[in-house]
């Protein structure tokens, strides 16, 4: 079901030292901020050949990114996003196998403008995974 790995999501403390290392130190295509007060996020795509890194900081007072900063000061993997074909195809079969959408289960707006639905940690070895309609 789930095809390409369409990013990586880094929670980082300081969005413009993590942009300066990854376009001086590591020489990545690295984007501009993008707030998306609709998701408590200010973003940065960082482009390589064969996936995209997302750095995410918390916008606002209710930020999903908040907490996982408290708990991890230093920043760290957030999520990963797998690409789907049909995103709601993909969420009745992974529900009828048990697993946890998070939300309402219905598919969100996401950072590319395409729908998406985020699955418990819990029930995929710990690591939040993010669909992507594609
Ligand atoms: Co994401």
């Amino acid at each position: 079901m789930i095809g390409r790995l369409n990013h990586v999501a880094i929670a980082v403390p300081d969005l413009t030292a993590a942009a300066d290392q990854y376009r001086g130190a590591l020489g990545a295509s690295v984007g501009p901020a993008i707030a998306q007060p609709a998701h408590g996020v200010t973003v940065i795509f960082v482009e390589l050949p064969n996936t995209k890194i997302e750095f995410l900081h918390p916008l606002g007072d209710d930020s999903p990114i908040a907490k996982f900063l408290e708990k991890n000061p230093a920043g760290g993997i957030h999520h990963i996003c797998y690409e789907v074909e049909d995103i709601i195809a993909a969420r009745d079969q992974l529900t009828a196998s048990g697993a946890r959408v998070l939300g309402d289960g219905t598919p969100k707006i996401g950072a590319h403008n395409k729908p998406v639905l985020f699955l418990h940690p819990k029930d995929f070895q710990g690591c939040l995974i993010e669909l992507e309609e594609v």
